[in-house]
């Protein structure tokens, strides 16, 4: 899982390719690393510069190129697989001086063309299964094939998933890119053609693309851009015009992107909402122009997501059912990779952020081929694979989230679903009058939200005691269970610490046995019909010497002591209470990771678009 970027133009192309991977480095950021098309005095046509680490410490190794007038470049970020991230295993790859080659994707295959290459003579510098692409272009080259027939003859023979550019030392104003499972677009630009893993690494040269399709070739050369399928069959794809902003996604006044997500959360779930709510109830059409007539004949849901999107689907699925409509929760990479009864006139709702998750799209594909009826993406990257592939979409809103750790997206996915329950549910048990209650909930839900952001300091306050610890636990009931996997997810993955979630009536099956001085646990206390249970269960700890944090409802009349820590959080509708407790337990996370001084926006061994298996 990496990102790829590259360049033909009638302009220095070293700027934008470090701009273009730093707008990619959320697909991987263990090594990054350009090529240039720069004839050396050594007898090298390409000038390579790699770097184990981040973007940042390429560019400075880059410092003394920063004039390089070089007009075509290749670039990568890396999210290592195969092979530990060092310099030999950073891309781009070179073959012989002559051929040099990014590619995101995994190739399955590889080992078996690595044995076929070092029988002809190849030697590999790397780990990679990247490598035998670069080596098999130029064994091809040297079978007196032309560049783009070196391509074709090499992806032919791959098996697993691709995104490549490639560069030819012989024709240093040309660049060839070719894709099969891994995303790719081509921009279109007035001073050249440009290739990458998605478009926002290009939006400062172009907001014109084509998206390319599996199988896909273009021929980039001397700013004419051509494109093919794997038979070199000229194809049409139609030009998309990108509506982002590059502005939305730069840092501001904020410490950290995660930071900044969570304070921007009040005015994504306006968005979220702005234009789908009229009067009492969820508009017509926020899917699509025919959602009702095909929301009017479900009779099932099935929800599919990986991480924090999956636990948002989990909330959903209390909100579904209470309205009478039947729903399964199920996490994509085990639903990708099982046979499946297919219910009557079910609806796949996928949920992601980036739409690019490859798990999610093949959860997706795996449920059109056993025969689910419709499919509706909940999404919040407009031109991502997942709304293509969708029948229906609704669209999230959030704007471009960076730090890795979710957050104003699986709120505004809480909301986009909360409209989407009313729009469904209303053809089964959902009254005129909960309707209305719900979008009553909904128009005071961003002011709510900014209320609870508002207190950061209060949560930062709390975040010293976990500092030295390296356990918690997290617990919830009812439509508050994933909101504590949710709370613990953040802890863990920003701060290292390992936290789990359970189930509270779960408890006294086994994990109580945990519990001791050292072991902080944090419950979700909504005023709902389960409070009186929780409050049982939180004595279970106290009465072990375990330490309670409780983010309580205003009315759940909790008391405070030296082993429970109340924390009061605004009085709160239940339907959307799930929305509002999380945002204390994402800034509890932050302060702590803050405190543990790890590198917040990118936690090790992560990155924010998982396009691997
Ligand atoms: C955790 C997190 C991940 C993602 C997961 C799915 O903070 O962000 O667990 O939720 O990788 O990603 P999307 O939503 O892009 O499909």
């Amino acid at each position: 899982m990496c990102g790829i970027v590259c360049a033909v133009s009638d302009k220095p192309v070293l700027p934008l390719l470090i701009e273009g991977l730093k707008k990619l480095e959320y697909r991987g950021y263990d090594s990054a690393g350009v090529a240039l098309y720069d004839p050396q005095p050594d007898g090298d046509q390409f000038a390579r510069t790699r770097s184990v680490g981040r973007i940042a410490k390429l560019e400075s190794a880059l410092a003394k190129k920063q004039d390089s007038l070089s007009s075509a470049g290749i670039a990568h970020t890396r999210w290592a697989t195969h092979g530990k991230p060092t310099q030999f295993n950073t891309h781009p790859h070179v073959s012989s001086g002559k051929v040099a080659l990014v590619h995101n994707g995994i190739i399955e295959n590889y080992q078996g063309l690595r044995d076929e290459l070092i029988e002809a003579g190849y030697v590999f510098s790397s780990e990679t299964d990247t490598e035998v692409m670069v080596h098999e272009i130029h064994r091809q080259l040297s079978l007196g094939h032309d560049l783009l027939e070196a391509v074709q003859s090499t992806v032919k023979k791959l098996r697993g998933a691709y995104a490549i550019g490639v560069m030819n030392a012989d024709e240093p104003r040309r660049i060839i890119g070719a894709r099969s499972g891994s995303p790719m677009v081509v921009g279109i630009g007035d001073n050249g053609g440009y290739i990458a893993s998605d478009m926002s690494a290009l939006l400062s040269v172009t907001h014109d693309f084509y998206v390319l399709e599996d199988g896909d070739i273009v021929d980039i050369q001397d700013g004419k851009i051509t494109l093919t399928d794997i038979n070199l069959k000229p194809v049409k794809r139609a030009v998309f015009t990108s509506q982002q902003s590059d502005e939305a996604a730069k840092l501001g006044e904020y410490r950290h992107y995660m930071l900044k997500e969570i304070h921007e959360q009040h005015q994504a779930l306006a968005d979220t909402l702005e234009g789908r709510i009229s009067g009492t109830h969820v508009l017509e059409g926020i899917c699509g122009a025919d959602d009702q007539a095909l929301f009017s004949q479900l009779e099932a849901i099935q929800i599919i997501a990986c991480g924090t999107s999956y636990y948002a689907g989990l909330v959903a699925k209390h909100w579904f059912e209470k309205y009478g409509m039947p729903c399964q929760v199920e996490i994509a990479s085990e639903f990708r990779s099982r046979k499946h009864v297919v219910p009557n006139n079910c609806l796949v709702v996928t949920l992601s952020q980036s739409g690019e998750t490859i798990d999610t799209l093949g959860a997706l594909k795996v449920a059109m081929e056993a025969g689910f009826a419709h499919s509706l993406s909940v999404c919040n990257v407009p031109e991502s694979s997942l709304v293509r592939e969708s029948d229906l979409v609704l669209m999230t809103r959030a704007g471009p989230e960076i730090g890795v750790a979710s957050t104003k997206a699986f709120t505004t996915q809480l909301a986009a679903l909360l409209l989407l329950v009313c729009a469904v549910c209303r053809h089964k048990n959902l009254s005129e009058e909960q309707q209305a209650a719900i979008v009553t909930e909904l128009r005071e839900l961003p002011a709510l939200a900014a209320k609870v952001v508002s207190r950061a300091s209060e949560f930062e306050a709390l975040a010293e005691q976990f500092s030295d610890k390296q356990h918690a636990l997290f617990l919830g009931r009812g439509s508050h269970y994933p909101i504590a996997m949710e709370g613990a997810l953040k802890l863990k993955e920003i701060s290292y610490i390992h936290a789990e979630a359970y189930a509270a009536g779960e408890l006294k099956h086994g994990p109580l046995a945990l519990v001791d001085e050292n072991m902080p646990v944090v419950a979700v206390a909504p005023n709902n019909s389960l409070l009186e249970k929780l409050k049982v269960n939180i004595e279970a700890v106290k009465a072990r010497g375990g330490k309670m944090l409780v983010f309580a409802d205003e009315e759940a009349d909790i008391e405070n002591d030296k082993n429970c820590q109340i924390i009061k959080i605004t009085a709160v509708d239940n339907i959307i209470s799930p929305i509002i407790f999380i945002i204390p337990l994402q800034l509890l996370a932050y302060y702590v990771a803050l405190i543990k001084g790890t590198d917040v926006d990118k936690p090790r061994n992560l990155a924010k678009s998982v396009t691997v298996e």
